[in-house]
């Protein structure tokens, strides 16, 4: 934009110009040849007295040659375009020495007498009268015409001195807008390589640095995705590993043996073996059964339990079954699988030596503790483990110790 403005204004300066030239031409056009003519006449005094005193010479010398044919008749005849042309050329002064020497010529040459000054009558007196008339005419027409053609020259000069003038300014004004422009567009390159500069040291860098931060955050995200899945995954580790730490504790002693009895917590573990186990389990519990010692239910619920984790770990059978029953004074406990039974030699190791499993010993042990045994029934078509403990049943909550 800064630079379209300047552009259009030298333009328009060309234009005006150019127009002004144009009409200084035109006007030159006009006049141009009598204008050079009278411009080189009069550029001296001198030269206006020459010219009016050679055009007089030269029509007298016309009159001359024309005398054998007009002979005395219109003497004045080729004075009048010397006198003319005095009064239009040369001013004032050299046309009334131009009549004068044409007066004097023409009464020696052409007014008879011939060469002599002298006037015969009227006739030559009219004529010489009527050449005056003429030539004064003339001399004013030409004065007249000569005041206006110097007036047209003056403002033509002047026309003239004012387009040179303008054209002077116009050129000032044309320089100093073409220096204005080059300066304009220098200092649009400096903005231009300051802006760059400050672009590229301060934009440039932030958004590099704004990058690295952007990448330092995508590399967190991604490590916090996989934080967070691996949060997610112990997570459920935790939850099963606290199922699991419940059960086991429920396992190394059912809260439900001590507060709800024999039957509840024989059922809860019957019910959790089975789904772990895959094995069906027959629970035979008697309604009426009330609650017994501590250690008796204790010893009775552990000996449950070693029994169907044997079946688990060693039966292969499919089935067990669980019988509880009581009589007067001892309860029996039956757990009956239909599995590969306890191979003739490890029964007779066990018979001979006597040296049972670390679960079956543990049974024995803790029943005998309470004045109770402990029988093992084993074929190839199953087991069957009977345990009496000598206890009277009791509806009575155990006694603690
Ligand atoms: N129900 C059963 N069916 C088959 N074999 C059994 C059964 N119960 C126990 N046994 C056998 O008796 C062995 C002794 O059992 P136990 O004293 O509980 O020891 P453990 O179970 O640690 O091996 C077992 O190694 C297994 O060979
Ligand atoms: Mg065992």
């Amino acid at each position: 934009m800064a630079n379209d403005a300047p552009t259009s204004n030298v333009s328009a300066n060309n234009v005006s110009t150019s127009s002004a030239s144009a009409s200084s031409a035109s006007a030159n056009n006009v006049s141009e040849s009598s204008a050079s003519l009278f411009a080189r006449i009069s550029k001296g005094t001198g030269r206006r007295y020459a010219a009016a005193v050679l055009a007089t010479l030269a029509a007298l010398v016309a009159r001359l040659a024309l005398n054998p044919l007009l002979k005395d008749y219109v003497p004045y005849i080729t004075l009048f375009p010397a006198v003319a042309f005095g009064a239009w050329y040369c001013g004032v002064g050299p046309t009334i020495l131009s009549v004068v020497l044409g007066l004097i010529g023409a009464l020696y040459w052409f007014v008879p007498p011939t060469h002599s000054f002298s006037i015969l009558g009227t006739t030559e007196a009219v004529g010489i009268l009527a050449f005056l008339l003429v030539s004064g005419v003339v001399l004013a027409m030409g004065e007249a015409r000569r005041g206006s053609e110097e007036k047209l020259r003056a403002a033509q000069l002047e026309l003239e001195d004012a387009v040179r003038e303008r054209t002077t300014e116009l050129d000032t004004s044309n320089q100093s807008l073409s220096k204005l422009s080059a300066r304009l567009i220098q200092l649009q390159d400096d903005e231009r390589r300051r802006i760059a500069r400050e672009l590229h040291d301060s934009v440039g860098q932030m958004l590099a640095a704004l990058g690295m931060n952007l990448a330092a955050i995508g590399s967190d995200i991604a490590r916090l995705t996989q934080t967070a899945s691996t949060v997610h995954d112990s997570e459920a580790l935790v939850q099963e590993l606290s199922r699991e730490v419940r059960t086991i504790s429920h396992l190394l002693h059912p809260p439900l043996l001590d507060e709800a009895g024999l039957a509840s917590a024989l059922r809860w573990y019957v019910e959790g073996f089975s789904q772990r186990s895959k094995v069906k389990v027959d629970l035979d519990f008697p309604a009426e059964f009330g609650r017994l010692p501590r250690e008796s239910e204790t010893a009775i619920f552990r000996t449950v339990q070693e029994c169907l984790t044997n079946i688990h770990r060693h039966s292969e059978s499919p089935t067990a079954k669980i019988r509880i029953a009581s009589s007067d004074n001892e309860v029996r406990v039956e757990v009956e699988d239909r599995g590969k039974g306890i191979p003739p030699e490890r029964q007779s190791e066990m018979e001979s030596a006597g040296i049972p499993g670390v679960g079956i010993r543990g049974m024995r042990e803790r029943l005998r503790q309470l004045g109770g045994n402990l029988e093992i029934h084993s074929h190839g078509r199953g087991t069957l483990i009977l345990a009496r403990l000598p206890v009277a049943v009791s509806s009575e909550s155990p006694t603690v110790t």
